[in-house]
């Protein structure tokens, strides 16, 4: 299936836009892209592009989001088996994070390795400040990740800003654009990345070969 045809399957359902999907297509396959990590894959439709550009490479997308993404309609086991990619991608529901899964991966032996780190969900200093310390240790030199939402604050969050959860947060922390703080702070700093980009709501960054 070709990018318009899955746009026109996809149309309706949130997040990953057509641009978005295009320009991560065309990125996969420019850098020879084989193996992905998705962290936060909701109803999974950045989850079936990204597998899609893996097809020529014969890649696979390792995805992981909360136990309530399972409930979701559509859910990611339905977009893929729709699009006849649920064989490309490797699928974990966890309870209370990624970073926990990230832990186990980071158990086996060997520790499972990747070119790309496509980040898209807490959004949260606490968690993907963390995310990013072990997505590194994942993360083949040369490889990439890309952070989704680099603008994004808890009080923009349509779905989050009534939580109490939000009400109840500093004012100092609800109003903090935190992916971009990781981005600045803790990327941006790491002598071991480079190649620094911003597209869009994405912010880009290598992990250097040497
Ligand atoms: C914006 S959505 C992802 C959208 C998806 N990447 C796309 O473009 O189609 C963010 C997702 O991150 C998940 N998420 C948030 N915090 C998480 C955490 N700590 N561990 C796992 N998943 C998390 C949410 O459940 C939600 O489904």
């Amino acid at each position: 299936m070709n990018i318009q045809q899955m746009h026109k399957k996809l149309a309706s359902i949130p997040h990953m836009s057509p641009k978005q999907a295009e320009y991560i297509t065309k990125f996969i396959q420019d850098n020879n892209i084989k193996n992905v990590l998705e962290l936060g894959f909701c109803h999974g439709v950045s989850s079936c592009y990204i597998a899609s550009a893996l097809e020529a490479a014969d890649g696979k997308l390792v995805t992981i989001d909360l136990k309530c993404a399972k409930y979701h309609n559509p859910n990611i086991e339905t977009l893929s088996k729709m699009l006849g990619l649920e064989n490309r991608m490797e699928i974990y529901y966890e309870p209370t994070s990624y970073t926990w899964r990230l832990m186990r991966f980071l158990e086996k032996k060997p520790i499972p390795k990747f070119d790309l780190c496509y980040i898209d969900g807490a959004h949260s200093w606490f968690v993907d400040g963390f995310a990013f310390f072990l997505v590194d240790r994942l993360l083949n030199p040369g490889g990439y990740i890309i952070f989704d939402d680099i603008n994004w604050t808890y009080l923009m969050s349509p779905s989050l800003r009534k939580t109490q959860m939000v009400k109840e947060m500093p004012w100092d922390e609800k109003c903090c654009r935190q992916v971009k703080k990781v981005f600045d702070l803790l990327v941006k700093t790491d002598p071991r990345y480079g190649e620094f980009e911003t597209w869009h709501h994405w912010a880009i960054a290598k992990k250097l070969k040497a």
